[in-house]
């Protein structure tokens, strides 16, 4: 791989040839702030908050799109970078409600983020402000466009990650809009509510519907689980507060899928905590099913097993598995059939 050789604040790095100042930086441990900027979308270069000064150059260039070149010195803290970066802020918060104290999404917030880190605390830009109303019209994702600054992460999203391109922007200058075909609410879009939208948000503009009010985003514990819906196998993380599930959410380091899920996956958990949903064995006695105990359905199952063996033959047992187990309990169904059972008939549901 051929690399190029620059300056970051000073210092000469590495970094091959093709990347970004931004990518330059990131693989040298230098950190530059980022809005409209995710890793595993095509980057916009639209938010200016990752402007750098580079020497020879007067503009200050957006580092997410602009290619390291060989001999290249950039500053990411200098003085002219920092007043350039709050001044973007300033301008974010002029058309911005002033929410912190009941966002959702506080403690995972871009905005309120960096607004912390470069000491925004108002803004000197005083005009009109939008007042949308907020659509909360489907029941998984709330959607605030008061909040949006525009950074077009959904719209690269919902099109490059789901491919439904369910978003667009309307109108131009202060009225432009990320927004549905006809500007009407998700729910009679085309959206296929895969939430990838929400997933890429830097802000509260869209959120968890299960997740309003349940908790402060600090909260959370994230568990790193496997997606039971399917044999595609996802990975994502369960929100979890006080030992109890409020959510999914997805992170771009998942092996399977990245940051990607469908509308089960992401918002299909809450059947967790469904009252018909069975949680101990059940027994069919004198012809009705009644609730046992683990060992003796344990139990049951091992002597009416080994009765059937013992009675018919390894041959007259088979088992039949399932794509939505996990690949260990996949083994285990294999394991007892072949090396208990006594044979080789195991399938299961996705095969055909
Ligand atoms: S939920 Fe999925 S399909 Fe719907 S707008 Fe968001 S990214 Fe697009
Ligand atoms: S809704 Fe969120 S992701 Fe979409 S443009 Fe607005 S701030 Fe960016
Ligand atoms: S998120 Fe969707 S595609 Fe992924 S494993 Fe679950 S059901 Fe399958
Ligand atoms: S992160 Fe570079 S312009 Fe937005």
């Amino acid at each position: 791989m051929e690399l190029v050789k620059l300056m970051i604040n000073g210092k000469e790095v590495e970094a091959p040839r093709g990347s970004t100042i931004l990518q330059a930086a990131e693989l040298n441990g230098i950190e530059i702030p980022t809005l409209c900027y995710l890793k595993d979308l095509s980057p916009m270069g639209s938010c200016r908050m990752c402007v750098v000064e580079v020497k020879g150059n007067r503009l200050l260039p957006a580092s997410c799109v602009t290619p390291a070149a060989p001999g290249m010195e950039v500053e990411t803290e200098s003085p002219a970078v920092i007043n350039a970066r709050r001044t973007i802020l300033e301008l974010l918060m002029a058309n911005h409600p002033h929410d912190c104290l009941t966002c959702d999404k506080l403690g995972d917030c871009k905005l309120a983020d960096y607004c912390y880190k470069y000491g925004v605390k108002e803004s000197p830009f005083v005009g009109e402000q939008h007042h949308y109303a907020i659509d909360d019209s489907n029941p998984f994702i709330n959607r605030d466009m008061n909040k949006c600054i525009q950074c077009g992460a959904c719209v690269r999203a919902c099109e490059e990650m789901t491919g439904q391109d369910n978003l667009s922007y309307l109108n131009r200058g202060f009225h432009r809009k990320v927004t549905t075909c006809g500007d009407v609410d998700y729910m009679n879009s085309d959206c296929v509510f895969c939430g990838q939208c929400v997933a890429v948000c830097p802000t509260g503009a869209l959120t968890e519907k299960s997740m309003a009010g349940q908790a402060r985003r600090w909260e959370i514990e994230r568990v790193r689980t496997t997606c039971p819906f399917c044999g595609t196998g996802c990975n994502f993380d369960l929100a979890v507060k006080d030992k109890k599930v409020i959510g999914v959410l997805s992170s771009p380091d998942a092996t399977v899928n990245g940051r990607s899920l469908c509308v089960k996956g992401r918002f299909g958990w809450d059947f967790i905590y469904n009252e018909k949903r069975l949680t101990s064995p059940l027994i069919k006695k004198n012809g009705k099913f009644e609730e046992s105990s683990w060992d003796e359905a344990y139990d049951l199952i091992a002597k009416r097993l080994n009765e059937i063996k013992d009675k018919y033959g390894s041959e007259s047992f088979a088992a039949l598995s399932s794509a939505r187990c996990t690949n260990e309990e996949n083994y285990l169904v294999s394991k007892f059939t072949r090396a208990y059972m006594g044979n080789n008939n195991v399938d299961h549901c996705a095969r055909t």
